[in-house]
């Protein structure tokens, strides 16, 4: 593994066990992220983009089996035990989730939760705890962190909640920050708050993120590169730049066809079965470029330029 990658995952297989057949929900994924850098997961609903996160968290369903190699700081944990990935899961990789009026009890003073993170990392007397209760929120830009500390979740904004859990996120001094979806839903004030957030966060701790998200553009916003799914698979991986100013991949140019700035033209047809998936490309029923080739061979990830990669035939 390179110095600089926090996370390397290679060769990522994680599928579900059910009555109709497997699921393939992630198929041989390899994604690096390096130190400090964000990178964007992103891709229409279904495709694996949870199921992704939650295979590095170890927090996957019982009927879930994964294969391959998640090498976190050099540490393989694919093999840990849940025992083992409680020392790693919300200290050395925090999780933002996805909605903080649930992940933060209305009735417990906010206080009493962060207190009880700081204790999940580390145990520190009272006085002690307090102070660094204080300089957490103090980094997340709360400017009366002692009120904050003193009142209760639903007095706050949902920006805010999201900011409180980010504080709880860095008590374990993080090196990786996985956030599945945190603008979904939320106004374009919470949003832009949420940016804001995870800016705050980045410039705090140097962290590495993975942000998983439906929002493309902020995903270009936010994020050093941005690596695309489409059924299970990456179809596209490159700077944010490479991503806007030259998508390359027929799915990536109809999602920015389908944004609202350029006339919101949907792509036609759905992703194909995750039980029954097509031999060849798994885009070649909606797209227009496909050809005999398309519809019988699988294309395996091609490189562009060194951070550019994509799977298409047609290139
Ligand atoms: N426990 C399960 N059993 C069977 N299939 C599952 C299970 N959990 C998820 N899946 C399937 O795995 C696929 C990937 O799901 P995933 O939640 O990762 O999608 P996603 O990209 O995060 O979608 P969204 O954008 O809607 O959150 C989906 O087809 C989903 O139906
Ligand atoms: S491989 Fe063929 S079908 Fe698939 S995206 Fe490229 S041109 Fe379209
Ligand atoms: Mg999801």
């Amino acid at each position: 593994m390179q110095d600089d990658a926090v996370l390397k995952i290679t060769n990522l297989n994680t599928y579900f066990q059910t009555p109709d057949g497997n699921v393939s929900a992630v198929c041989d994924v390899d994604i690096e992220i390096k130190k400090g850098e964000i990178v964007g997961l992103i891709g229409e609903t279904g495709c694996g983009k949870s199921v992704l996160g939650e295979s590095v968290l170890k927090v996957l369903p019982y009927n879930a089996i994964a294969n391959g190699s998640i090498l976190f700081e050099n540490s393989e944990l694919m093999g840990y035990q849940q025992k083992q990935m409680r020392q790693i899961r919300g200290r050395k990789i925090a999780v933002i989730p996805q909605n903080p009026s649930e992940a933060l009890n209305p009735l417990i003073k906010n206080k009493k939760q962060i207190y009880e993170a700081i204790d999940h990392n580390d145990k520190v007397k009272g006085t002690e705890k307090k102070k660094q209760a204080l300089r957490l929120l103090q980094k997340m830009h709360f400017k009366e962190p002692e009120k904050v500390l003193d009142s209760y979740p639903h007095r706050l904004s949902g920006g805010m909640k999201q900011r409180i859990l980010a504080a709880m996120g860095l008590c374990g001094n993080p090196s990786l920050l996985i956030a599945d979806e945190p603008t979904k839903g939320l106004d374009a004030i919470v949003r832009s708050q949420v940016i804001e957030t995870l800016m705050l966060f980045k410039e705090n701790t140097g962290t590495a993120m993975m942000l998983i998200t439906h929002d493309l553009n902020f995903a270009i916003k936010v994020c050093d590169r941005i690596a695309v799914m489409y059924a299970g698979e990456l179809i596209e991986v490159g700077s944010s730049d490479e991503i806007f100013n030259n998508p390359l991949h027929p799915y990536l140019m109809g999602l920015f066809l389908a944004q609202p700035e350029n006339g919101l033209i949907p792509i036609e047809g759905a992703s194909p079965s995750l039980i029954n998936l097509p031999p060849g490309c798994r885009f070649h029923d909606r797209c227009e470029k496909a050809s005999e080739k398309c519809e019988r061979f699988h294309p395996e990830m091609k490189k562009t330029t060194l951070t550019h990669e994509v799977r298409c035939w047609n290139l």
